[in-house]
């Protein structure tokens, strides 16, 4: 069974026609880009994946194993970052120190473990948010641009990161960007979508090995790159 298939999912706001017949499958423990211009659509379609949103069309997703990580991390001030990543375990009543300590291994944030939100980095809030969201080990994890807002270095590594926790974890993926540089170097298939209202432009295999950092200047990155900017400036005129 597909971790998510959608078939002729709509979804308008009053006039404004977001989603027209979007049909989508994702097979489990694939990582997926969904790159668009601003506006087209993507986080409708994320929200409505997640059952935060409602569209017209069918909807398959098994949601009993899921997180979502948004561009914000969204951290309580109050709570330090052990805290903070314990919040979904507490809340179904599952507390479990040892689940936290690994998230947060897992991220690289075990020495930061005590402290604050507002005593952090842009990108260690960032890894914290990701940590929070793998505390409960979900099986599919969404995430909205989760590092548009942080530099390009930080934005790298945690790309990097997110890659070797999306193998050793056994993630499926749907990655959300209008980045194709982070989208090729993350993702095992890219899906462009066009202006509003969003249908699927593009959909392919990136076709690259190992993800290290220094596939980054490999003529094989440029040409998939290549390929995805040339599908979103078609999906654009
Ligand atoms: N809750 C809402 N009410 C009204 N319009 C919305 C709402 N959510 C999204 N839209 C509209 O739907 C379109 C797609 O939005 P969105 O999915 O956020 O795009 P993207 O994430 O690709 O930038 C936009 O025109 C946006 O203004
Ligand atoms: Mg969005």
């Amino acid at each position: 069974m597909p971790a998510v298939a959608l078939q002729g999912v709509r979804r308008s706001f009053g006039d404004v026609v977001a989603l027209d017949g979007v049909d989508l499958s994702v097979e489990q423990g694939d990582f997926v880009a969904l790159i668009g211009p601003s506006g087209c659509g993507k986080s409708t379609l994320l929200r409505i994946i997640a059952g935060l949103d409602a569209g017209e069309g069918q909807v398959a997703v098994d949601r009993s194993s899921i997180a979502y990580v948004f561009q914000d991390a969204h951290l309580l001030p109050w709570r330090t970052v052990a805290d903070n990543v314990a919040l979904p375990l507490e809340l179904r009543g599952v507390p479990d120190r040892g689940a936290v300590a690994r998230a947060l291994a897992d991220v690289e944030l075990t020495d930061a473990a005590d402290r604050y939100p507002a005593q952090l980095s842009g990108g260690m809030r960032m890894r914290a948010s990701i940590a929070r969201a793998l505390v409960t080990e979900p099986r599919l994890l969404l995430m909205d641009e989760p590092f548009a807002a942080l530099d390009e270095i930080t934005r790298n590594r945690l790309d990097e990161r997110l890659r070797a926790l999306w193998a050793s974890r056994g993630l499926t993926v749907l990655f959300v960007t209008h980045a194709i540089f982070e989208a090729t170097f993350l993702a095992e298939r890219a899906i462009v979508m066009s202006k509003r209202p969003a249908r699927i432009l593009y959909d392919a295999r990136i076709e690259l090995g190992e993800r290290t950092s220094a596939v980054r200047g490999e003529p094989a990155f440029a040409h998939e790159a290549g390929k995805i900017l040339a599908a979103l400036e078609r999906g654009s005129e």
